[in-house]
């Protein structure tokens, strides 16, 4: 027998009530997959077809099936959740081989060698049926794996004798079974008389009393854990993450605090790399040779070159970061920023959807949303894109050797063309040509002594108010407009570009 003779029925109706959430316990998501996308992957990559049985949050279930892009998947609807058996005999018409492998769809930890040696021996011994079982310290809520006097079978811990729930031969919920005598029992099982479900397991007992032949194959424990609970889930998970960090510590990943970091299983990162303690990466996350990824910082969906540090509290989503470049502490890069290399992007800086150049620098407190920046570009402190006018996003682009002062605010749409530099405290809302400077800020005036004068006033004014609470009187200093207060404001104002050339800019 070959694995082209067997269809495989993926178990996925269920009503997930243990977990005591809404959401079905196949729909959770285990290290950047979802549960019931593990026992089909392993299927997908043996090229066995299989029919998911679908029932509880059926549309919810086939969708994260189909967005994953599974060949040979067909679906049934299991309209009401009468159990296991109910489950497989929902699926009868799909039998279109002659062994039907049939697995629950909550095995995340499950791997196709698994499922190869069970092929194998079924075909070897012959078998009617030959499924998976575990030896287990703590067997509570798994169905227990009974032989006696030559005959086996599998009662549900819910029909078990106090005595058999001693057992820890547990059933892992992975059975082949040959399509024949499939059709000819499946109909017979009856419902349990504690449950009132119809159990698939029944089907061991109905073989084996017929004298066919039944086999078994005893497993690791940790690959066919059963996930009925919340705990259950954590338990899966952490086995998870640890074989993800193995297998990069094998790869020459050097891991901070190993147990703290999270990994997904599409995750890649390169030799020599550093992950300090708390980092998250998370999704397509692709991390170069030789980088440092600073504790506590989140990655998901991004490709860090190589050489790059990330500081510490940096979240980085959707985005590509070249190579040789420092990003950090405390930054946040989202929704498809692309940086080239030799970048530096400092504290606080937040990045959305833009293009940064080659040895850019932005190093303190900017915002740059929906920008593109050429080479070399330097941005000073503080300074922001006001990209979004309340209805729609415009760009704001910085050329190649482009200078822009620190806590510049740049309203876009607006062009900085090459070499340009722009003042510090500028409001920049016209395109500023290559080469210029850009001035867009009140000019500065010294009062000389006039500080004095301000100091005294206020002094005079506490007195007055202590005095007299009537701050609208006349008779309080601070609503007597001075000649040199009018002076003041008028030289302070914002002046021309005609009025700055004149002074001599
Ligand atoms: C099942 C086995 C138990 C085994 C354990 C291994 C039965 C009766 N019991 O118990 O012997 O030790 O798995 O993990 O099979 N499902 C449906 N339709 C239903 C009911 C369930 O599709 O009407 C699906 C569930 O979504 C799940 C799978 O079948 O993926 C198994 O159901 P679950 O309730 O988890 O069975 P267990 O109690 O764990
Ligand atoms: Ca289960």
């Amino acid at each position: 027998m070959t694995r082209s003779n067997t269809r495989a029925i993926v178990l996925a109706a269920g009503r997930s009530t243990r977990f005591k959430t809404k959401k079905s316990k196949l729909l959770f998501n285990i290290c950047g997959r979802t549960m019931v996308l593990y026992p089909i992957k392993v299927l997908e990559e043996l090229g066995i077809p299989m029919t998911v049985v679908l029932g509880y949050q059926a549309e919810e279930v086939k969708q994260d099936i189909e967005t994953a892009n599974v060949p040979n998947v067909s679906y049934i609807i299991q309209e009401e959740q009468l159990g296991t058996g109910h489950a497989v005999a929902c699926t009868q018409k799909t039998w279109d081989r002659d062994n039907i492998l049939i697995m629950n769809g909550d095995l995340p930890l499950l791997t196709k060698d698994l499922i190869e040696k069970l092929i194998q021996e079924h075909q070897d011994k012959d078998a009617t049926i030959t499924f998976l079982t575990s030896l287990v310290i703590d067997p509570a809520g798994y169905g227990r794996v009974i032989q006696e006097d030559g005959k086996i079978s599998i009662i549900e811990e819910k029909d078990c004798t106090p005595e058999q729930r001693f057992i820890n031969c547990i059933n892992a919920g992975i059975y082949l079974i040959k399509r024949d005598f499939l059709e000819k029992n499946i109909s017979k099982l009856k419902r349990s008389t504690v449950s009132g479900e119809l159990y698939l397991v029944d089907l061991v007992k109905m073989a084996s009393d017929e004298n066919h032949r039944v086999e078994t194959i005893s497993v690791p424990y940790d690959n066919v854990r059963g996930v009925n609970t919340l705990q259950e889930l954590w338990g899966v998970e952490q086995i998870k993450r640890s074989e993800f960090i193995k297998l990069w510590m094998a790869n020459g990943v050097r891991f901070e605090l190993a147990q703290s970091i999270h990994i997904d299983i599409d995750v890649q990162i390169g030799a020599g790399s550093f992950i300090g303690t708390g980092v998250h990466l998370i999704g397509n996350t692709n991390v170069g040779e030789e980088c440092s990824i600073g504790a506590f910082s989140i990655l998901s969906n991004s490709v860090v070159g190589d050489n790059t540090t990330v500081h510490s509290h940096s979240v980085i989503q959707d985005s590509h970061i070249g190579s040789n470049v420092s990003v950090g502490p405390f930054a946040r890069l989202r929704d498809n920023v692309t940086i080239g290399n030799d970048v530096e992007i400092g504290n606080f800086v937040e990045i959305k959807n833009t293009q940064i150049g080659d040895h850019a620098r932005m190093k303190h407190l900017t915002y740059l949303g929906d920008a593109k920046l050429g080479k070399s570009v330097n941005v000073g402190a503080g300074t922001i894109t006001c990209n979004y006018n309340g209805v729609e996003k415009h760009t704001t682009i910085i050329e190649d050797n482009a200078f822009i002062g620190s806590n510049n605010t740049l309203i876009a749409p607006v062009t900085v063309s090459t070499g340009a530099y722009t003042a510090g405290g500028s409001i920049i809302t016209e395109d500023v040509p290559a080469d210029s400077l850009a001035i867009g800020r009140a000019k500065q005036v010294n009062k000389i002594g006039y500080a004095k004068k301000l100091r005294d006033r206020f002094e005079k004014k506490t007195n007055n108010d202590n005095n007299n609470n009537d701050t609208c009187s006349p008779k309080n200093p601070e609503n007597i407009i001075t000649q040199e207060d009018v002076e003041f404001n008028f030289r302070g104002a914002v002046k021309s570009n005609d009025e700055y050339r004149e002074e001599g800019f």
